[in-house]
């Protein structure tokens, strides 16, 4: 059996910077109950035309990933492609990203399952890698949220929350079985499925449904979200689903060197540093700045932190989400 390290990280954001003040000039809404509810200060939405689209921005960082990684594109052997916003209803953004970086041919793989979308397609990575079934696997989560936000007063619960952009990560064999991903941990809970989510288009909402029905009020085509429930379970599964990695490998959380937990909303990560004693250089947070880019956040936030030093060979980093699904994880890293 072999382990699994993140040899190299990359990330893009799109250039347009949406402040919480451009938001309360299309909507109801203050800077003021944005920061306090979320801590965001502004994000990023794709501007009309400049060709950035969900694969663009994950092929732009995995170029980054790969490079840094000493690696070239024909190396990877395997593409996972985590997001909740993929280019097209079929195929996968996978298979675009392949094109996008001239991999004639290797598997390509769309992961669904939002803001652990990461968690779930790294620990994947991790499995095909230890069978030693395959050597580089690049692992992506981008989203392209701001297209089908509802951008009025209705949806400002949800839309004010999300942005756009990518991260990536090449997964690569590692020798020494105390270094790389320690462990994984994922969970599901398939009762609070439409708790987060959007119902249409679907097989159970198909478009030519949307389009006769002609109803202006029918919201069922945007993300709907009940905020308290999500917040009330997402601080309880972080909690227990750190504690569950930590535990397995036998460490106390005073071991964590740096948390990145997905950046859902400041207050939530607030509340699992308090909980786990840490101090504020053990936990990395960006929402501030990018929002929630859902299964983009750990991989912008990891590659920020990497980028920063705040990363360092022998650290030990933990990485956990909670979303949509419900769905949540953590992976316990050595550096
Ligand atoms: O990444 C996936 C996981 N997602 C999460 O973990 C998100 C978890 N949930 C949350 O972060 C919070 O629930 C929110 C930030 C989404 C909302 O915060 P909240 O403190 O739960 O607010 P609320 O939904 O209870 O709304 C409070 C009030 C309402 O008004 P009334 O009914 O009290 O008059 C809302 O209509 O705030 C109003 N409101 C807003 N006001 C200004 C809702 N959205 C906005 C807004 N601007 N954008």
């Amino acid at each position: 059996m072999y382990q699994s390290r993140i040899a190299g990280l990359g990330k893009y954001l799109p250039e347009n910077v949406v402040t919480n003040q451009d938001l309360s000039e299309i909507m109801e809404t203050s800077d003021e109950w944005i920061q306090e509810r979320t801590g965001i200060e502004e994000r990023r939405h794709i501007k009309k035309g400049s060709g950035d689209t969900t694969a663009s921005m994950g092929a732009a960082a995995a170029r980054i990933a790969i490079e840094r990684a000493d690696l070239s594109t024909q190396d990877i052997d395997l593409i996972l492609f985590a997001t909740l916003s993929p280019d097209y209803y079929f195929p996968g953004s996978g298979v675009l990203v392949q094109e996008l970086l001239d991999i004639p041919t290797c598997p390509a793989m769309d992961i669904r399952n939002q803001c652990s979308g990461f968690i779930y397609a790294l620990s994947t990575a991790d499995q095909f890698i230890k069978t030693g079934m395959y050597k580089n696997v690049l692992v992506i989560g981008s989203e392209n949220h701001s297209g089908g936000l509802d951008m009025t007063t209705r949806g400002r619960g949800v839309s004010v929350i999300f942005g756009d952009g990518a991260g990536a990560a090449v997964i690569t064999r590692e020798e020494d079985p105390d270094k790389g991903i320690l462990s994984s941990h994922l969970h599901s809970q398939g009762k609070f499925a439409e708790e987060l989510s959007l119902i249409g288009p679907s097989t159970n909402r198909w478009v030519p449904e949307i389009i006769a029905a002609n109803d202006p009020t029918d919201e069922s085509y945007y993300p709907y979200m009940n905020g308290q429930l999500v917040f009330k379970n997402a601080v309880v599964r972080f909690s227990e689903v750190i504690m569950e990695g930590l535990t397995t490998n036998g460490l106390a959380p005073s071991a964590i060197d740096m948390l990145i937990p997905h950046q859902a909303n400041l207050r939530i990560s607030q509340f699992v540093q308090k909980k786990f004693g840490l101090g504020n250089d053990q936990v990395y947070n960006n929402i501030q700045r990018y929002g929630n880019t859902t299964a983009g956040s750990i991989p912008i936030a990891l590659t920020e932190a990497w980028e920063e030093g705040k990363v360092r060979e022998g650290d030990l980093i933990v990485l956990a989400a909670f979303g949509s699904g419900f769905t949540w994880g953590s992976s316990i890293i050595r550096w």
